[in-house]
C-alpha cells in the first residue's frame, strides 16, 4: 500500500483553489490538474510499505507530540524543482513554526519505526498540477506571475491524516485510513 501523511483542506479553500485551476488550466496543454477534492498539503510520503507495517505505523503517528492546532493562509504560487524545470505548480503558505514542527514531529516518529528521513527541507504547498515534461508555456507563467497576490483563504488545521493513495484510470483515489488529533 501507498502511504503518506497529510492535512485536509476546507471546502472554502478548495473552492479558491478549484477557480485558480479553472483559469489556469486552459492555458497549458501537458499539464495534470490535481481533483480539488484531491487538494492537500503533504507532511510526509511513505511511499509503499506492507500492509503488516500499518499498526507500527499508526501507533507511531498517535504519539507524535503536538503543539495544538496549525494556523494556515494561503497565498503564492510557484514551482518545483524551480522555474526553469517546472514539474509541479504549486500554492503557497505562511508556514508558521508549528507547522514545521509538526512536519519533524511526524519525521521523527516515522524514523523510529525505520522511515528514512527526508533528505530535502520541508517546503509546505498544495500540489496544483504536475507536468513530465518540465515545461510551461508562456500565457501560464504570465497569469502565475500577475496571480502572485491572490489570496486562497485561512484555515486551523487541529487533526492531521494518514492516507492511503490508489492509482486508478481517472488518476490518484485517496482514503482516510486514520486520523490524528493536534489537541491531544
Ligand atoms: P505533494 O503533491 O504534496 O508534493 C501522495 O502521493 C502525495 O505524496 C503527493 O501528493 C506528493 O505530495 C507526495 N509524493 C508522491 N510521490 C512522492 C515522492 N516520490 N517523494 C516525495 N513525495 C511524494
Amino acid at each position: 500500500m501507498r502511504l503518506f501523511v497529510a492535512l485536509d483542506v476546507p471546502g472554502a479553500i478548495r473552492v479558491a483553489v478549484e477557480s485558480l485551476i479553472g483559469e489556469l488550466k486552459p492555458l497549458d496543454d501537458p499539464w495534470k490538474w490535481v481533483r480539488a477534492a484531491n487538494l492537500h498539503v503533504t507532511l510526509k510520503f511513505l511511499g509503499e510499505v506492507a500492509p503488516d507495517k500499518l499498526a507500527g505505523i499508526v501507533a507511531a503517528l498517535r504519539t507524535t507530540p503536538t503543539s495544538g492546532p496549525v494556523a494556515l493562509k494561503f497565498h503564492g504560487l510557484g514551482f518545483f524543482p524551480n522555474e526553469r524545470r517546472p514539474r509541479v505548480l504549486w500554492v503557497g503558505m505562511d508556514a508558521p513554526q508549528s507547522l514545521i514542527g509538526l512536519a519533524a514531529a511526524v519525521e521523527a516518529a516515522l524514523a523510529g519505526v525505520g522511515f528514512a528521513r527526508e533528505e530535502r527541507e520541508f517546503t509546505p504547498h498544495l500540489t496544483l498540477a504536475r507536468n513530465k515534461s518540465a515545461t510551461a508555456s508562456p500565457k501560464l507563467r504570465e497569469a502565475i506571475a500577475t496571480l502572485s497576490a491572490r489570496q486562497f483563504g485561512m484555515m486551523d488545521a487541529s487533526t492531521f491524516h494518514l492516507v492511503e493513495s490508489r492509482m486508478k484510470s481517472a488518476g490518484p483515489e485517496y482514503t482516510t485510513l486514520e486520523s490524528f488529533s493536534l489537541t491531544r
